[in-house]
């Protein structure tokens, strides 16, 4: 396998390796490693199938099965259809704000997998190295943030979007809001992290405007274009993750004129 950087610090293009044919233990190793170091992996022209990403996946851990059965796929209930994100009057469009996937849950997502069906001009994805945004700041800034904890809530991120309905009271019990640290240690590779994103809702012990405002500072600031790199999709790319270290979103495209479809596996995070 070679690893090719896609910018100083984040992102990497892998090559070398099919990802139809069963990792060996090695690869697995390697790959995570990488993982841990780069946090996002691109591999060109793997064209896989949903099997061989369920099967993929699965190398780095249990998956998410996806309840929303509207938009899974039949076959593997691993697999969710990510398409027309930026269709805002058919899409959960919460993907166009910067997040890390799952923050909402007391466990956390550790990597997605997202796969090209059908690329859009446009349609990319970008993502945010939040280590490196946490160790640009100044040292008063990063010992004013220390020991602070955030309330997450999906039902905060979802009324964001005007085009989503409010979500029911049920559901609001079946994911209630979590608390994580703002500071995080990344397990994999020990850095230093802001655990922020579209569903962080308040800062505990903070008046909401304050907190909101201290979460939207940092977001712009680890969301600076020297942290970022923006992956342009072509059909059959594979890119995977890490949700520790990193943010993402959708960057907004013509959905007027061009399809967008990706699948998706989620691999889930462990207790910490
Ligand atoms: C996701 C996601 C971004 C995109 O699937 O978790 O945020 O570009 N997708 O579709
Ligand atoms: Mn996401």
């Amino acid at each position: 396998m070679q690893f090719t950087k896609l910018s100083e610090q984040l992102g990497a293009e892998v090559t070398g390796i099919d990802l139809h044919k069963a990792l060996s233990p090695e690869q697995a190793r390697e790959l995570r490693a990488a993982l841990d170091t780069y946090q996002v992996l691109v591999f060109r022209d793997q064209n896989l199938d949903d099997r061989a990403q369920v099967e993929f996946s699965r190398a780095f851990g249990p998956l998410e099965i996806f309840p929303h059965a509207a938009i899974n796929r039949e076959d593997y209930p691993e697999v969710m259809e990510v398409a027309d994100v930026a269709d805002t009057s058919k899409y959960v469009s919460t993907a166009l704000l910067w997040h890390s996937d799952g923050s909402f849950k007391s466990v956390p997502a550790y990597i997605t997998m997202l796969r090209a069906e059908i690329a859009a001009p446009d349609g990319d994805t970008c993502f945010c190295d939040i280590a490196a945004g946490y160790d640009a700041l100044p040292d008063v800034k990063k010992k004013q943030l220390d020991g602070l904890e955030v309330i997450h809530d999906l039902a905060h991120s979802r009324s964001l979007m005007p085009n989503i309905a409010p979500m029911s009271e049920e559901d609001k019990k079946r994911v209630p809001p979590v608390k994580h640290p703002l500071l995080r240690v990344h397990s994999g590779n020990g850095r230093k992290t802001l655990y922020l994103g579209n569903h962080a809702r308040e800062i505990v012990g903070m008046d909401m405007a304050h907190g909101q405002a201290l979460l939207r500072e940092l977001t712009d600031w680890t969301t600076q274009e020297r942290f970022v790199i923006r992956h342009q999709w072509r059909n059959g790319d594979l890119v995977m993750w890490d949700n520790r270290g990193t943010m993402h979103r959708a960057a907004p495209y013509d959905y007027t004129r061009h399809r967008r479809v990706l699948r998706r596996t989620e691999v889930s995070g462990t207790a910490a």
